[in-house]
């Protein structure tokens, strides 16, 4: 099975930060993937700028470097890369004192194709860019820009960014990147719900006993010192990836895969998180901070000595929330992520209510509730687990098995990184898969007053070993309803 490649228009792309560290681990990986399946039109160009002072040459030699290192051997083809590479130049930018944005100008000329401007560099810098394009007159209406989270640290914070890019862009040039939303699970998981008519009518609180998200990743604080520790997990990865996921999952029916008819409906969801106020939260949320312990089979450091100071940060964390609509009323969703835990694995869980009774008698064993399991990394794929009967003589005993839908065994293609499909979004123009400003600070709304209470509260970080699941007390969070985290496997 191959899927048709469908070549786009001609553009311009511009990356801010070019010399930096997601470009070299993800841009450029992913345009070069673009070019190999056949998807650029002449003269596409891709132009660096930072404020490194680099040749055309230089930047050529960074950018196969980047491909050497980041794609696998097996997709490098000696001739996609040179071509590639021609593609590519580099002027040198100051952001700060406007140093260079007329030679970007000059470098692009009067082309009339679209272009984008990717904004790979500190949110700090978002507002000097986007008035430097500006004052250069490189904003035309074929112009888009795309900003990476962090999008602030708090509603007031997101809001000033959001702000001063609006200033220049309008909202429908502005691309706001979640890359989890490029993940192909992620997008799966729209082709499930609304694709197939078995589950939609199972899809509330009459049928749905909870839903879990993990999104647990066994690595520590990497090189990412200066913004990790003011970040923390929640703002890390809950106010933007996990509550994407549980707006996916907890979304009315859009009317059609059209931007706005998406994001009006993930609004809804986000504005109808119940708030966690101060007396709830040391209840319904647990922060954690890793300690010495092992990890990927080798001995790792504890975080703050990672970190070299002693801190209050949380590397975990995990919260009982709410989505309080007629659908959802009373299903709690657990959500959970961590760094340094036992596995990399991220999924959402549908658990189901159990049948109202069993028929088969004590021997038969229990009659586990179904699970709707959507794996989106590793070994992505959907496994939805079923009672049957254990097969053979002996009387009727009931085993739970998996119907297993992994996509590496069921379709044959490399599975694209989600960069590859958001920049090609990003050109195509279409916002599908991008936040929209209002729900980047419904987000925060619903964060703000988590990040207050833990302050009020001097709710502290626990500690748990590198390797392990996180701090006993999210367990103990599940598990005092009655419910287990799901295991993996
Ligand atoms: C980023 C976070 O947005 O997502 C990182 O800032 C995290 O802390 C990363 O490691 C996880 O992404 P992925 O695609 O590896 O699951």
């Amino acid at each position: 099975m191959t899927s048709q490649i469908i070549p786009v228009d001609p553009f311009d792309f511009v990356v801010f930060g070019g010399t930096g560290d997601l470009s070299e681990r993800k841009l450029l990986p992913a345009l070069y993937q673009r070019q190999k399946a056949g998807q650029f039109c002449e003269p596409t160009r891709i132009i660096g700028a930072s404020r490194s002072k680099m040749s055309d040459k230089q930047f050529r030699e960074f950018a196969s470097k980047a491909i050497a290192d980041h794609v696998s051997a097996k997709d490098v083809d000696e001739k996609e890369l040179e071509k590639f590479l021609k593609r590519l130049s580099y002027v040198p930018v100051d952001a700060m004192s406007g140093d260079g944005f007329d030679k970007l100008k000059a470098q692009i000329g009067d082309s009339k194709a679209a272009r984008v401007f990717y904004l790979a560099v500190a949110p700090a810098l978002f507002d000097d860019i986007a008035t430097n394009l500006d004052k250069h007159g490189l904003v035309t209406s074929d112009a888009r820009i795309v900003v990476e989270k962090p999008i602030g640290r708090s509603l007031a914070s997101a809001q000033e960014l959001n702000d001063a890019i609006g200033k220049v862009f309008d909202e429908h040039q502005i691309f706001r990147i979640d890359h989890y939303l490029g993940k192909e699970t992620v997008q799966n998981l729209m082709a499930l719900r609304f694709g197939n008519a078995m589950f939609e009518p199972l899809w509330n609180s009459a049928h749905v006993d909870h839903v879990q998200i993990t999104v647990a990743e066994t690595v520590g604080l990497e090189d990412r010192v200066s913004y990790y520790d003011k970040a923390g997990a929640l703002r890390d990865m809950v106010q933007n990836h996990i509550l994407q996921l549980l707006c996916l999952v907890a979304m009315e029916p859009p009317a059609s895969l059209d931007a706005d008819a998406v994001r009006d409906e993930k609004l809804k969801v986000l504005r109808a998180l119940k708030r966690v106020n101060g007396t709830e939260a040391p209840k319904t949320t647990v922060r954690g901070q890793y300690k010495a312990g092992a990890s990927s089979g080798g001995a790792v450091k504890g975080y703050a000595e990672e970190l070299g100071a002693a801190t209050d940060t949380e590397t975990f964390v995990a919260i009982k929330a709410e989505v309080a609509t007629w659908r959802w009323a009373g299903v709690p969703f657990y959500l959970r992520t961590g760094k340094r835990l036992a596995e990399r694995v991220s999924e959402i869980v549908i658990e189901f209510k159990p049948v109202p009774l069993s028929i088969f008698g004590d021997h038969a064993g229990p009659v586990s509730a179904n699970q709707l399991v959507i794996r989106l990394q590793p070994n992505e794929g959907v496994k939805l687990f079923v009672m049957i009967k254990d097969p053979g003589p002996g009387g009727m005993r009931l085993r739970q098995v998996s119907l297993d839908m992994t996509f590496a065994e069921a379709f044959s293609v490399r599975n694209p990184d989600a960069y590859e499909r958001l920049i090609m979004d990003v050109v195509r123009g279409n916002q599908t898969l991008f936040m929209r400003r209002d729900e980047v600070e419904a987000a925060w709304r619903w964060i703000d007053p988590i990040l207050a209470s833990w302050e009020e509260n001097r709710q502290a970080a626990q500690g748990y070993t590198a390797g392990t699941w996180g701090p006993s007390a999210a367990i103990a969070l599940i598990e005092r309803d009655g419910r287990t985290w799901h295991e993996s496997n």
